[in-house]
């Protein structure tokens, strides 16, 4: 159709003329169908609650097939601090909502008990917001299609401090490709805010001879706070 108004009149009679010979001879055609909107259509809100609403309403990767539902994040939209991790496991997918499984309990843990902080006064959100199925590492096509979400997200709440849960995290949100071993505790220039990697909580409840080293990386947020 695009292709068609950019076209002359004459031009556009020519091609018919064609096409009609071609059909003449015995072919066929269908009409190509846009699947997925080029990034530039794509408008990004400037609210959170507007940004909610389109996220909710998001099919541009094939996780919208297997999602019970979005987990587009929560906490407080003015949060100092904010907690990004890879993506929501079975937990979240059934409830809406990040971290509340067995590692989300470790992270509120760690909040309350490190930073002396509330859970409802950070911000918490994740790389993607559907579930990849059986909880596997979001592949990149799925991280780069949400990935103008979670950069929206930042940019609203604007957080002075970014805490990345695990190297997922990290790697889409710097295009890093170092381990989380290597950069956890480092204290990074990103956006308009420091950004600290450290260990998921998963992985720390698989390992829990790194919550100290995860402790460490905590003390350097709350001072920085
Ligand atoms: N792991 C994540 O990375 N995010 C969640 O929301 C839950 C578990």
């Amino acid at each position: 159709m695009a292709i068609i108004t950019l076209m002359s009149k004459l031009e556009t009679l020519k091609m018919l003329q064609e096409l009609y010979i071609y059909r003449s001879f015995g072919f066929t055609y269908y009409k190509k169908r846009e699947i997925m909107p080029q990034k530039s259509n794509i408008s990004i809100p400037n609210s959170l609650d507007e940004l909610k609403k389109s996220v909710h309403g998001c099919f541009l990767c094939t996780l919208c097939k297997t999602r019970k539902n979005v987990v587009f994040g929560e906490g407080n939209p003015h949060a100092k601090l904010m907690f990004i991790g890879e993506g929501p496991g079975a937990c979240e997918d059934a409830q809406g909502r990040p971290f509340v499984g067995n590692a989300g309990i470790l992270l509120t843990k760690m909040i309350e008990n490190v930073l002396n902080l509330k859970r409802n006064d950070v911000y918490i959100a994740n790389i993607v917001k559907c579930r990849p199925p059986g909880n596997r590492v979001p592949i990149p096509e799925e991280a780069n299609m949400c990935k103008p979400y979670i950069f929206k997200q930042i940019e609203i709440v604007s957080p002075q401090i970014i805490v990345a849960l695990g190297g997922t995290s990290y790697h889409y949100l710097t295009g890093d490709d170092r381990g989380i071993t290597k950069v956890r505790g480092e204290i990074l220039e990103y956006k308009n805010a420091k950004l600290i990697p450290t260990f998921h909580p998963s992985y720390l409840l698989r390992n829990e001879s790194c919550k100290k080293e995860a402790y460490h990386d905590l003390l350097k947020v709350k001072a920085l706070l």
